[in-house]
């Protein structure tokens, strides 16, 4: 028999508010889990879109606490090199500077700084060991010539440096008192074995929330297909220190997307793996039993989706939520909430339910730090939002694989290309959601979103008592 189920949706619900103990919204922890071995300072997870996440959203959302996962939908190298911009944004030890021999010529210089946009160079010889270092400065006024670097160099003996295992604070105790912007670290013999700098000190002060790896490098995910190539895609972004990585599809509950987790954990032990999309209770246990660290729910919600249009599959998201956290709680595994979150509250919504991270697109398209072109048009400043199975980002895609004229006509976008208004920064965009996310734990009566997973309880309402929650009976100004 034809079964007919029903299913909610974000404006179908509202949180019963509880009593409260909390006096200020400060008073809230907004920490949480990604996977059960990493955590995030704020629940929220940038959508692995050509148009959301690259490494300048990835850096900013992971200052504020959160996560971004760097979309594949570019050659592997430069996927690797978004990774490494976010691994290489923010450290305390710089484990790999960037270096020079002593043959280097200033004219050769000149050009590494042009191409790398580096402006400080440490000289090392064959064995590492630190000759000496070489900045901005050192170039000014001279003749970019053949001479070598050696001879404009500050030479090691006139340098700072500081042993291995140096703390922090003495490290900038040292940089204030002698003045300097960087300390490279030696070990006994000489050999460089990292640079501490005061940008890097600085920026750990500017972004106390930040989520960082065990060494300090901010967080960032990346994401890999299901399709022939995804084993060598997934090894190269393990090795260039993704945290986790994303095996992401639209159909999610599929044998060729738990045959795909099945080899990446086979092939790289422990790697840590967010995997979707998926709606329903047993999609998520499937993937929780293939060994997925983290499901991602959601199979049409989002903005740009036109996969329920097109396929007439999807399940309303606050019940898809609902029936993968069953799963969630039967297995200990963290899911994420993926799409069709368009106000504050909607993320308390999704979290109340049990999801312990929301992944948008929407809510950081049009910001300073998505990739693309601002584009003025009416006057208004807008840029491309679009969905990952829009007619746009398959041809960008197509087009890059092939020299040829592209054939589009056996291909039906499930997504939709949009513009949105420039919003701003990350960092404004998370203020407004940060702000109704702990006024909403406070609903809850609950200091924790871990908390708030146990108090919450729902209320269905009526066309009505939506049409209540917003603004009425008033001209909007
Ligand atoms: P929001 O609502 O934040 O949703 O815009 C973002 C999520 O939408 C999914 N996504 C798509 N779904 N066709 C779809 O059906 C698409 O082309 C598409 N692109 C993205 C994805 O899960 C994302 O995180």
């Amino acid at each position: 028999m034809v079964e007919l189920l029903e299913g909610l949706t974000f404006d179908d619900v509202l949180l019963k508010p509880k009593k409260s103990p909390i006096i200020s919204r400060k008073d809230v922890s907004t920490k949480t889990k990604l996977t059960n071995k990493i955590f995030l300072n704020i629940p929220f997870v940038s959508s692995n879109m050509d148009s959301v996440t690259e490494a300048a959203l990835s850096i900013a959302l992971a200052r504020e606490g959160g996560v971004g996962i760097i979309h594949r939908f570019m050659p592997i190298e430069q996927q690797v090199v978004e990774v490494l911009k976010v691994k290489r944004a923010e450290s305390i030890l710089v484990e790999n500077p960037y270096t020079i021999g002593p043959e280097t010529t200033m004219k050769e210089l000149r050009e590494l700084v042009d191409e790398q946009g580096v402006t400080s160079w440490l000289v090392v010889d064959d064995n590492r060991k630190l000759l000496g270092i070489i900045t901005n400065r050192d170039m000014k006024f001279r003749n970019l010539d053949s001479s070598k670097v050696t001879e404009y160099m500050t030479p090691y003996k006139d340098l700072v440096t500081a042993p291995v295992g140096t703390p922090v604070e003495k490290a900038k105790e040292i940089l204030m008192e002698k003045r300097l912007e960087k300390l490279p670290i030696v070990d006994e013999k000489g050999l460089l074995q990292g640079l501490i700098t005061t940008k890097d000190i600085d920026k750990r002060e500017r972004y106390p929330q930040a989520a960082k790896d065990i060494r300090g490098k901010l967080l960032v995910g990346a994401t890999v297909g299901v399709k022939s190539g995804f084993l060598e895609r997934a090894k190269v972004l393990v090795a260039a220190e993704a945290d986790f990585l994303c095996v992401d599809v639209a159909h999610g509950h599929s044998d060729l997307a738990l045959n795909t987790i099945r080899a990446i954990k086979k092939d790289l032990g422990d790697v840590q793996i967010v995997a979707g999309n998926v709606a329903t209770y047993e999609g998520a246990l499937d993937l929780m039993s293939a060994g997925v660290d983290c499901v991602k729910i959601g199979v049409g919600p989002g903005s740009t989706c036109l996969t329920r249009i097109m396929t007439g599959a999807g399940v309303p998201q606050m019940t898809a939520i609902f029936d993968c956290v069953k799963a969630s709680r039967e297995m200990g595994i963290p899911v994420m909430a993926d799409g069709g979150m368009r106000k504050p509250g909607d993320v308390v919504k999704a979290l109340a339910a049990g999801a312990h991270t929301v992944m948008s697109g929407n809510i950081f398209a049009g910001t300073e730090e998505t990739p693309g072109i601002t584009i003025l048009r009416y006057g208004r400043k807008q840029k491309i939002y679009r969905g990952s199975a829009s007619f746009g980002s398959a041809l960008t895609r197509k087009s890059r694989e092939s020299k040829d004229d592209i054939i589009v006509d056996d291909y039906t976008p499930e997504g939709a290309e949009a513009i949105v208004p420039l919003k701003g920064s990350v960092s404004e965009v998370m203020k407004d959601f940060l702000g109704g996310l702990r006024s909403g734990l406070s609903y809850c009566g609950a200091r924790t979103i871990e908390e708030m997973h146990k108090n919450a309880v729902f209320i269905k309402m009526s066309p009505a008592g939506l049409q209540e929650s917003g603004a009425h009976d008033v001209q909007p100004v």
